[in-house]
């Protein structure tokens, strides 16, 4: 059984399908492990999203950090969405896509001098800034470049997301963002400065958030400062809610966008401000999958273990935060089922993508697909183990285009042989 939010990827004729595609024969051609892309999934994710929020003046800006690949950028402007980023790269990434500059934020807690200066030059909306410090060095460079640093104050505050530790973001203990009760010196600070525009206020609570609660906590907060500056004549016009917006990846319920969206028009009611959000995974989560061959079918005392020819270089989620993938069989198979571990080929015990699951009983030479890898798959995949990174392909109906050939393992070494001069 498929997850309900995979209607891109089903099993036809025995065999699973990405949109009119046998994912069978794309790894016959390809070679795996290989990222596998439904274009249809991430704009249909891109329209209801839209859709949702058509009664709010809002600006979808995709957190690039998610999926980072120029195709899916670009579908992704086209379709209407702005950008979030968090680097310069990211930053050069969106302005490669012919991204109007207005639509892109510039979050993060660290930004250094160039990437300010790179984003001061392309005119961006707004940079996110998190710190006094990030302050005063906006100022400073906004003045040298002679430029005008568009700004929010990515405000912490203090609300607790229900998520994975490493994903979430809102709390006193966390680094990010400016604590609420200091953020009003912030504007008065910026609202002096000829060199600066306000531009209104951002927060983002964490990754991955199931409950809408969270979100009115913060939205409480943050309004709460938007009334105390306008009584100063300090004015916001744009309210960047940041991402995090869950998905299911084990049959949960995700985010109610829909109550989102009602919730946020009714505290938007008496407001002029323009809503900016962030997804990432809501966007291209459950638009990947990670196509990977059995190598090895093992029996280790008294338990399974199915080793397969992707490792934790090549999806991460599991062996960091000890994330949840559906794993199905390419093949459809009948009701013989083995309980097993699935596993790459690295040598840690954390290089695994399941523990005691309950799966078809595969053999050597099948081909697997780990779901729900669209976010946060490629983008955290490395070289460990002088592994190629693999091949991303992105499929249009019954047309699959190779968007990113698998690395050769000659390539890896290229820069070390040429040292510093290369
Ligand atoms: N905005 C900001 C400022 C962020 O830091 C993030 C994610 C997003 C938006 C997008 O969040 P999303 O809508 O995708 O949840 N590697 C982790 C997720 C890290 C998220 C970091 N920040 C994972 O694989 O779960």
């Amino acid at each position: 059984m498929l997850p309900s939010s995979q209607e891109f990827f089903y099993y036809r004729d025995g065999t699973l399908f990405c949109e009119n595609l046998e994912l069978a024969s794309l790894a016959e051609k390809h070679g795996t492990p290989a990222y596998v892309y439904s274009q249809g999934t991430i704009l249909h994710n891109f329209d209801r999203l839209r859709e949702t929020l058509a009664q709010l003046p809002a600006l979808i800006c995709y957190s690039v950090k998610a999926n980072s690949h120029l195709r899916i950028l670009n579908l992704l402007r086209q379709a209407g969405a702005g950008f979030d980023v968090v680097s310069g790269g990211e930053l050069m990434r969106a302005l490669k896509t012919g991204a109007a500059p207005e639509t892109v934020v510039f979050s993060g807690v660290g930004k250094t001098q160039d990437e300010m200066d790179a984003g001061l030059a392309a005119g961006i909306l707004m940079f996110n800034v998190e710190s006094a410090g990030e302050l005063a060095l906006v100022e400073s460079r906004a003045c040298a470049l002679k430029k005008v640093g568009r700004i929010s104050i990515r405000v912490n505050p203090d609300v607790e997301a229900d998520t994975h530790p490493y994903i979430s973001t809102g709390q006193r203990i966390h680094k990010f963002g400016v604590p609420k009760e200091e953020a009003s010196e912030l504007y008065r600070r910026a609202a002096s400065s000829p060199h600066l525009k306000i531009q209104g206020v951002a927060c983002h609570i964490g990754s991955q958030i199931l409950d809408v609660e969270p979100f009115w906590k913060a939205l409480d907060e943050i309004l709460a400062i938007a009334r105390q500056l306008a009584a100063e004549g300090i004015t916001l016009s744009v309210l960047d809610l940041g991402g995090g917006f869950g998905i299911p990846y084990r049959g949960e319920s995700p985010l109610d966008v829909q109550r989102l969206a009602h919730g946020l028009t009714e505290r938007l009611r008496k407001s002029s401000m323009k809503l900016v959000v962030e997804p990432g995974r809501a966007l291209v989560g459950n638009a990947g999958v990670l196509l990977t061959r059995v190598l090895y079918v093992k029996r280790n005392h008294r338990k399974n273990f199915v080793v397969v020819d992707a490792g934790m270089n090549d999806l991460m989620r599991p062996a960091l935060y000890g994330s949840y993938h559906e794993i199905i069989s390419v093949r459809e198979h009948s009701a013989e089922r083995i309980q097993a571990d699935v596993v790459g080929p690295i040598c840690e015990s954390g290089d695994f993508f399941a523990h005691d699951r309950n799966l078809p009983s595969v053999q050597p030479g099948e081909l697997l697909a780990v779901l729900t890898t669209g976010a946060y798959g490629f983008v955290l995949s490395s070289n460990y183990n002088t592994r190629p990174r693999p091949a991303e392909i992105l499929v249009n109906g019954a047309q699959a285009e190779l968007i990113r050939a698998r690395e050769k393992i000659e390539e890896l070494m290229t820069a070390e042989e040429s040292g510093g001069s290369g």
